[in-house]
């Protein structure tokens, strides 16, 4: 049953006209209306810096929706009674006098005010203190962020400290969209609804695992931001080490936000530096060449559109995390993340140890591992690779290993599994936090994260090639091969 309980709620939505906004929030919440989760009454408050009037900011909305709504989801009527809710307002979000509209706007002040900031992580504390200052915001009001937060520790530390001199961190909602998706939140359930892996989860049963998010597209106009970034800090930071977090902690006592997060952060916490003696072994860095994707050819990452040609920014990390506890000691994760990889594919393998003693035929002794196959994207579901004896009496007791299949839309007929940021915005107006990134989880990220970018910088190697269309740089494939495993795809 879906619980409706969302209030009546005030969305100021900051960056409207802006890529983000356009692409996901605005199809989000029209998909929350097609569900009948916005409350009669909830209004958004379109707000970006161009002149522009609200009939022909919600022209552009429509043509938006059009394109980013799937054709059979798309409902002229429902749009249309969307659009209704939505005013447009021009703001120089640096001009203090210019909130005074928006205070204006605000003639429901029961409304649950929620501001989502869809703009620059630059921008945050200055939106924050205006609307402070112009008495928009209260205790009760929400504030909705988005990742990046900050470029290192450092620079994450001062925009929270912004965003903390207006807000109490029970205001903020800090997104990484990935935890919105459907099949992450399985985890959750997965791992603590179900006894049977609960018993199974921890370096007495598991080899290694894997984490591997994959994507084919490459820059897609995105160089400025991308190119300060990398893949580390676009990637790495927020949702794989998010996913790991999911994967390796501890039972929480509940399932309230900071049961999860205080887990979540004690594993952070536990991730083994990467001493500059280790990056040899646990750290590769990749940049894509000219190659192919779908079968068409496509540029390198310095030939895309406004490429600086020096650049040795890296579109592909893989790396071997260790997390320093009971549980997992001496448990590799490779985690592998890139852009221009051979398809788009998220997923997570456990890697199960073999069963004590083995008495099967020796030839077929690799076989001996059972795998749990979490398929976050797309083809979403989990696969359990189990060892059955192969049919027939010319067989002996020949082995075969075979999946137990659970893929979600087949079994349990979902008709669409909804975009992460429909959950997103469901539950910011629900005022649920738990799948939101609390303050101390993006700063111990960005302590781990930091130490590999600070060795990479020292030893000023650039990042190895590899060409579109492949699976990185084939020391990544040295990286796991070394250690006698192999990734999935190349078992
Ligand atoms: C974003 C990154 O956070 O996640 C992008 O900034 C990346 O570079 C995107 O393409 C991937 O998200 P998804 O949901 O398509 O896997």
């Amino acid at each position: 049953m879906v619980n409706r309980t969302a209030t009546r709620c005030d969305l100021m939505l900051f960056g409207a006209l802006g890529d983000l906004a356009q692409r996901k929030l605005f199809p989000a919440l029209y998909q929350l209306e097609r569900a009948g989760l916005l409350a009669p009454g909830s209004r958004i408050l379109a707000i970006a810096r161009t002149e522009a009037g609200t009939d022909k900011v919600k022209e552009q909305l429509l043509e938006k929706l059009r394109k980013h709504v799937k054709s059979e989801e798309f409902d002229p009527d429902i749009a249309q009674a969307f659009l209704q809710r939505v005013e447009y307002q021009r703001l120089d979000f640096n001009d203090p006098e210019g909130y005074q509209a928006l205070r204006d706007w605000r003639d429901e002040p029961d409304n649950q005010l929620i501001v989502y900031m869809a703009t620059p992580p630059s921008m945050y504390g200055v939106i924050a203190r205006n609307l402070e200052a112009t008495r928009c915001c209260n205790e009760r009001t929400r504030v909705v962020v988005e990742k990046p937060i900050g470029h290192d520790l450092e620079t994450s530390r001062v925009i929270n400290d912004e965003l903390g001199q207006v807000y109490n961190e029970n205001q903020i909602f800090r997104i990484d969209h990935y935890l919105g998706k459907e099949t992450v939140q399985n985890l959750i359930a997965l791992r603590f609804a179900n006894n049977l892996f609960a018993s199974q989860w921890d370096q007495n049963h598991i080899s290694h695992v894997e984490i591997t998010v994959a994507e084919s597209v490459g820059i897609e106009g995105r160089w400025g931001y991308f190119d300060k970034a990398g893949q580390i800090r676009d990637m790495i930071q927020n949702h794989l080490l998010q996913l790991l977090c999911l994967i390796a902690m501890d039972p929480p006592a509940d399932l309230s936000a900071d049961s999860i997060r205080d887990e979540k952060v004690k594993v952070l916490k536990a991730l083994k530096q990467i001493t500059p003696e280790l990056m040899g072994s646990h750290v590769v860095r990749g940049q894509y060449t000219a190659g192919t994707s779908g079968g068409q050819p496509v540029p390198g990452y310095l030939e895309e559109e406004g490429a600086n040609k020096g650049s040795e920014t890296e579109t592909f990390v893989a790396l071997k995390a260790e997390i320093d506890n009971w549980r997992w000691s001496g448990v590799p994760f490779y985690i592998r993340t890139g852009k221009r990889l051979p398809e788009k594919l998220s997923q997570i393998i456990i890697h199960f140890k073999p069963a004590p003693h083995y008495i099967f035929d020796p030839d077929q002794k690799h076989l001996a591992n059972n795998k749990l196959i979490i398929r976050l994207q797309p083809d979403e579901g989990m696969s359990l690779k189990i060892l059955t004896k192969d049919q027939g009496l010319d067989k002996g007791m020949r082995l075969r290993q075979g999946p137990l299949e659970l893929t979600f839309s087949e079994t349990f007929e979902t008709d669409r599994i909804p975009d992460a940021y429909e959950r997103l915005l469901w539950e910011v107006m629900k005022g649920n936090q738990y799948l939101f990134v609390r303050r101390d989880e993006v700063e111990y990220a960005w302590r781990w994260v930091d130490q590999v970018i600070a060795n990479w910088h020292d030893s000023g190697e650039p990042p190895k090639r590899y060409a579109a269309g492949t699976w990185g740089p084939v020391a990544s494939i040295a990286m796991i091969t070394r250690d006698g495993r192999s990734w999935y795809e190349d078992a």
